[in-house]
């Protein structure tokens, strides 16, 4: 395996970022978070990669959170920018023009899970387990997971396991609505790639739209959200794509969308 920190394979429309620090359970240390700032920047007016799936390279873990060996060596203000660089990169993955789909492949521990929880899917092998550890190291998350864990699972079962840093099982995860779906570990990148599959169907506008009008919408109350889903809406009625798939319900066939 390439000694890159991040690894990146594009084709057909996925672009695959795997986590590449196996040795240290593909922990976040500083350089890691900029190669990751840098890949998700670069990935947000990219027209021809329209699903994201982010993994970790291994067979162990997703990822084990922040890098704690580096974080011993790290004074206050250096923590500070750590956690402000990991919170902002976060919040620019779950903003990605197109959608994210984390596939956990292992244990996602404190930062892990945050990620997980930036994506907007999770997908999980049956050896995962996903927690927000952070609180049994006297600090709490830092990187959304108070914020994203209760809007995703509710606000009771949060508290539950932000409180207690309890680890869930893959299976757990699912009953709670912590992943999306479950799988054997060696099907876990083809059911993403399946599932990436099925949006790549779709109108490239359309989820880039759809995407914002839920993101929004569901920080607010419904009226104004249903406005911001009124505002996406009609950024896909002057489409070409929009023609193109009445066209080709006409013609019984399927539909060629070019993203315009
Ligand atoms: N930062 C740096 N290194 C880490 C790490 C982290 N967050 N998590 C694991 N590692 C390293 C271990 O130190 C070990 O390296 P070593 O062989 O040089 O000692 C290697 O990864 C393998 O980990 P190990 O603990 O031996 O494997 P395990 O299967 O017994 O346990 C974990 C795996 C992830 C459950 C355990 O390492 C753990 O609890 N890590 C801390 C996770 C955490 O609390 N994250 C939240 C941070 S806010």
């Amino acid at each position: 395996m390439s000694d890159e920190i991040l690894l990146t394979e594009e084709s057909g429309g996925i672009a695959i970022i795997t986590l590449n620090r196996p040795e240290s359970m593909n922990a976040f240390n500083r350089l890691m978070l900029a190669a990751l700032k840098e890949r998700v920047d670069n990935l947000y007016f990219r027209k021809d990669i329209r699903v994201v799936i982010i993994t970790g390279a291994g067979e162990k873990a997703f990822c084990a959170g922040a890098d704690l060996k580096e974080r011993a060596q790290l004074d206050e203000t250096d923590v500070r920018k750590f956690i402000f660089t990991i919170r902002n990169l976060f919040s620019s993955l779950e903003a990605l023009s197109k959608p994210v789909i984390a596939a956990v492949n292992g244990v996602a521990l404190g930062g892990g899970t945050e990620l997980a929880l930036a994506a907007d899917i999770r997908i999980a092998s049956a050896n995962a387990s996903l927690g927000l550890t952070e609180t049994r190291l006297a600090i709490i998350p830092g990187a959304g997971g108070t914020q994203r864990l209760p809007r995703l699972i509710g606000v009771g079962k949060a508290k539950e396991l932000i409180f207690t840093g309890r680890r869930v099982s893959a299976q757990e995860a699912l009953e709670i609505g912590l992943v999306n779906k479950t799988c054997e570990q060696g099907q876990l990148m083809g059911e993403c790639k399946k599932m990436a599959g099925m949006i790549l169907e779709a109108g490239p506008i359309a989820i880039e739209q759809a995407k914002y009008a839920i993101n929004a919408g569901i920080e607010t109350d419904i009226h104004t959200g249903l406005g911001i889903e009124s505002n996406a809406y009609w950024l896909t009625i002057p489409t070409e794509d929009r023609l193109e798939g009445l066209k080709a319900f006409r013609e019984k066939r399927k539909p060629e969308y070019k993203g315009k």
